[in-house]
């Protein structure tokens, strides 16, 4: 008989277990482990150590005591410690060997994948000091038995899936010292009965869905240094209780829709050195004995509706760093003891009703890094010494009333990085001396009386990427000559700026895309050079004294979307080019020598003599026409007065009648329904008599708001960009508009989100939303808010790329209201304070979607489940939604799109985000 090698080899292999589980039947603490690994998944083969010795160990050693993770007493009998941190396991515990470990004193899963129950047989290790699940996926309630762990000081359960109550016999466990719950869905109120830890040091739940009242008992955790209980949503207010945790040192309360006052008697705690309530509905004022917190460094109140003044005792916080009050009710000025406080690093006092001067001697005292008051109604000359300690590198005075030149210390203080000073009312010279600013990227001072000229040494500002000085009527002189070479300048703008001379020759660049000139008094050619700048989307030379042809060369360029020359002197033909054949023909009007698509069509010179002639002739006819029809025209008006009809197209789209596009709308009894044609859901799909197949938004307007409304009809069907439903026109009576938008027949983003598309289109989608967006926010003047930015109405375009629709209709309806000014005609939406907030939702929105993209859709709710855990678990949990292991390279692109998701959803951010920012960190790229 012949046997099989395999076969033989597998009969050997047999003999081999059976007598090696003879001889070690005894260890059965390796036995157990390896029981213990056959329940993981070990993808990275983690365990590969973890199996029996062919040699037996002397002195009935525990094999086990040599393998990753085992730690043992000193003579090898008994397993005290089992580390499995970080190594990238799963699977379901069934917990039926934890029984044999009773003398483990330490035990680590944290930071891998494990899921399912927790075995409640855990808590048979009775000698454990140290538990710790953290950052897995247990899910399903906290089983009971916990309190039978009487040696434990540390349980860790952070960032897992959890859910229904807290344990409340964990208060039981005398020895604790840290309790780590947060970052799951645990439910209900905290039991009040975590008051009576007794050796509590540090307790962490926050990012749960808890609610209820926090407990007073926890006042009486005498021994606690560290309590976050944030990101849940509590009822009623911070009891006073609180003031009693003498030890405390940081407490974090903050997104957990806390309401009234924030209680004096938190100014008991001594020891306080960091106190975060931002993010609350706290009213009232900040009461003035918090200044007994003389161990404080950072105070965040942000994000509140507190009221009144910062209180003048704040010059006791000795320790302070940072402060934080942006996004309140807060008023008065700001008092001189703020500037007294020789720790303060970061004053963020945005989105309040500040007024006054700030304190001239800010800075003088301390390291000031970031200071933050735009929006307030601040006044005065800005402080001169805020960069005195070398230290500043944000400066965000921006919406203000502040006059006088620029401070003096601009011209050296060369940690600056950042400067917003738009819309106040600064005047003088730009001395910003930019050969000593070797850090600075962002400048804009636009909207103020600067004079004195865009200043030469700019080109010196190696690392400049945003300049803006647009709407300084006086600022006057030219531009510099090397203006071009700065090798990160992406934005350049001074429009209304009284600029003369030349556009100096572009040279090297290379990062240049929006170059705004607008109105101003320049001469001379447009360089043929502008065609060398390989990033240049958008180019607005209108209202000035340009001559000369548009380069030809220029009608190569793949990156510009938008050149306005508008009122000029330009002569000769626009280069014949689908990119120009897109641009709106306002771009190209008012010069009467410039020709071709998208104006008239350029002629030969006998063309035009033989018009000539039809001119005249019809000049004649027409003088007969006018006679006839004034007599007619007045019974006509006088018949139609309820329903004139006009069809307004927008560039690109034919000039179809209204009567063309009502017929379109159904009804062969056309005549009839001219006033209410039956449209009636409020977007529809028509087709037009020419066969294109449109949508059709209808809304009702007041004829008292038609001028100001069809002002923004006309900017949102002027903007133009590959992210955005293009807005083909408007037909209109005195009650009704209908809006024709492109019809995108490939579905929308909330359809696709079900459909678990790869990671690329994912990546696709979101950065073309943020790049429309990002269009809307900052390269429409004055920008357009979207107003209602929501998967479903993101749609596709042919090529897959996403295309915002909708956008400016909520603030369209807004300017429909009887609340709102008419008499504000020259309507600039960018100027009125609500726009502020509806692009601040508008990025919030924003990042929603990017969690939505992310998850597939599981997170729709996505203020509660995903806003209140941390990062790490999310990132874990996306991971896998994205079938993406831990080793993945995508893993980083998952990971900073996550960042920016939360930024833009977690509004405490230092700076505000604006959709510039966001698109930077997502692509590095300018919109
Ligand atoms: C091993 O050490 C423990 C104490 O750590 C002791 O109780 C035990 O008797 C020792 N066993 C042997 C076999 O030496
Ligand atoms: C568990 O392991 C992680 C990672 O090695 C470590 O950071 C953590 O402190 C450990 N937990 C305990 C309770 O020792
Ligand atoms: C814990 O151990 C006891 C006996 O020591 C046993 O009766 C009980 O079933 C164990 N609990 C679990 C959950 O395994
Ligand atoms: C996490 O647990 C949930 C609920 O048990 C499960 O649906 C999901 O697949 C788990 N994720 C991983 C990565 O194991
Ligand atoms: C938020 O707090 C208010 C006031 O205490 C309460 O009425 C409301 O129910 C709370 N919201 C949630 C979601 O708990
Ligand atoms: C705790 O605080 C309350 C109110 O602040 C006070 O009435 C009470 O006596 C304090 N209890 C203890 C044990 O200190």
């Amino acid at each position: 008989m012949e046997i099989s090698p395999t076969l033989s080899f597998l009969c050997f292999n047999l003999v081999l277990v059976a007598s090696l589980a003879a001889v070690y039947s005894d260890d059965v603490f390796s036995d157990s482990l390896l029981s213990l690994k056959s329940e993981f998944s070990d993808n990275y083969n983690a365990l590969g150590d973890w199996f029996m010795p062919s040699r037996r160990n002397p002195f009935d050693e525990i094999a086990a005591c040599s393998w990753t993770g085992v730690s043992c007493n000193s003579n090898s009998t008994m397993i005290i410690g089992l580390d499995l941190s970080g190594r990238g396991l799963g699977g379901e515990l069934t917990g039926k060997q934890f029984h044999v470990f009773v003398d483990l004193v330490s035990l680590n899963f944290s930071h891998n994948l494990f899921s399912g129950d927790l075995p409640v047989s855990i808590f048979n290790l009775t000698n454990l000091k140290n538990l710790d699940i953290s950052r897995n996926n247990f899910s399903g309630n906290f089983p009971n038995g916990v309190s039978g762990l009487k040696k434990l000081v540390v349980l860790d359960a952070f960032s897992n899936g959890f859910s229904g109550p807290l344990p409340a016999e964990v208060s039981q466990v005398q020895s604790l010292k840290v309790v780590n719950f947060a970052g799951s869905y645990f439910s209900g109120p905290i039991p009040s009965e975590y008051g009576n830890f007794k050796s509590l040091e540090l307790i962490h739940l926050a990012g749960n869905l808890l609610g209820g009242e926090i407990p007073p008992d926890l006042g009486k955790l005498q021994t606690l240094t560290h309590m976050e209980i944030g990101y849940n949503s509590y009822q009623g207010g911070i009891p006073m209780e609180i003031g009693n945790m003498s030890q405390l040192q940081y407490l974090d309360i903050a997104g957990a829709n806390l309401s009234g006052p924030i209680p004096k008697e938190i100014s008991n705690l001594a020891k306080l050195q960091s106190l975060f309530l931002f993010r609350n509905q706290l009213t009232g004022l900040i009461p003035s004995q918090l200044s007994n917190l003389v161990s404080l460094q950072s105070l965040d109140l942000s994000d509140n509706q507190l009221s009144g003044k910062i209180p003048e005792s704040f010059s006791e916080l000795k320790n302070l760093s940072l402060l934080s009050l942006f996004q309140n009710e807060l008023s008065g000025t700001v008092p001189q003891a703020i500037a007294d406080l020789p720790m303060l690093d970061t004053l963020l006092l945005w989105n309040n009703y500040f007024s006054g001067f700030l304190p001239n001697t800010l800075g003088v005292k301390s390291n000031l890094k970031l200071v933050d008051v735009s929006t307030n109604n601040f006044s005065g000359k800005i402080p001169p010494s805020l960069c005195v300690n070398g230290m500043l590198s944000k400066l965000i005075l921006f919406s203000n009333y502040f006059t006088g030149e620029l401070p003096f210390f601009l011209s050296n203080c060369s940690s600056l990085v950042r400067i917003r000073f738009e819309d106040n009312s600064l005047s003088g010279p730009i001395s910003l001396n930019f050969g000593s600013l070797s850090d600075i990227s962002y400048v804009d001072l636009s909207s103020n009386k600067l004079t004195g000229g865009v200043p030469e040494d700019i080109t010196q500002a190696s690392k400049l990427e945003y300049f803006n000085v647009s709407n300084n009527p006086e600022l006057g002189g030219d531009l510099p000559p090397k203006l071009w070479s700065l090798p990160l300048l992406g934005n350049f703008s001074s429009s209304s700026c009284n600029i003369s001379g030349n556009i100096p020759p572009f040279q090297s660049c290379k990062s240049l895309t929006v170059v705004e000139l607008s109105s101003n008094y320049l001469l001379g050619n447009m360089p043929e050079t502008i065609s060398d700048c390989h990033s240049l989307s958008i180019i607005d030379l209108s209202h000035n004294n340009i001559s000369g042809e548009i380069p030809e060369s220029l009608g190569h360029s793949t990156s510009l979307v938008l050149l306005n020359v508008s009122f000029n002197d330009i002569s000769g033909s626009i280069p014949d080019n689908n990119h120009f054949r897109l641009m709106d023909n306002s771009a190209f009007l008012g010069n009467p020598k410039l020709c071709g698509v998208p104006l008239q069509a350029c002629r030969n010179s006998k063309e035009i003599q033989t018009e000539l002639l039809w001119v005249l002739v019809l000049c004649a006819a027409v003088v007969v026409f006018i006679a006839l029809a004034v007599s007619g025209v007045y019974y006509i008006q006088k018949e139609r007065k309820k329903g004139q009809w006009k069809m307004i197209s927008f560039n690109g789209f034919p000039n179809l009648t209204a009567n063309d596009v009502l017929k379109s709308f159904s009804s062969p009894e056309f005549m009839e329904t001219i006033q209410y044609p039956l449209v009636s859901s409020p977007i529809c799909k028509v087709t037009l008599p020419t066969g294109i197949t449109v949508s059709v938004k209808k809304i009702e307007w007041d004829p008292q708001r038609m001028e100001v409304m069809e002002e923004l009809i006309i900017q949102m069907g002027n903007a133009r960009h590959k992210n955005l439903t293009r807005l083909l026109g408007y037909c209109y009576n005195k009650d009704l508009v209908y809006l024709l938008y492109d019809h995108l027949p490939n579905g929308n983003v909330a359809d696709k989100i079900l459909g678990r598309q790869d990671w690329s289109s994912k990546y696709k989608t979101v950065l073309g939303i943020a790049k429309g967006l990002c269009f809307l926010h900052h390269d429409c003047y004055p920008a357009i808010p979207h107003g209602g930015l929501r998967p479903t109405n993101i749609v596709f375009a042919e090529s897959m790329e996403p295309q915002l629709t909708e956008f400016g209709f909520r603030f369209l309806m807004q300017l429909n209201k009887a609340s709102f000014p008419v008499t504000v005609s020259k309507m600039q939406p960018g100027q009125y304070t609500s726009v502020k907030e509806e692009l601040y939702m508008d990025i919030y929105n924003f990042g929603n979607i990017i969690l939505e993209i992310l998850t597939n859709g599981r997170t729709q709710n996505v203020s509660k489940s995903i806003l209140n855990k941390p990062t790490e678990q999310l990132l874990e949990e996306i991971c896998s939604e994205n079938e993406v292991s831990p080793q993945n390279s995508l893993r980083k692109e998952i990971s900073l799109m996550l960042e920016v998701a939360l930024l833009c959803t977690r509004s405490r951010s230092t700076d505000q985000l604006s959709m510039k920012d966001v698109l930077n960190l997502l692509s590095g790229s300018i919109c």
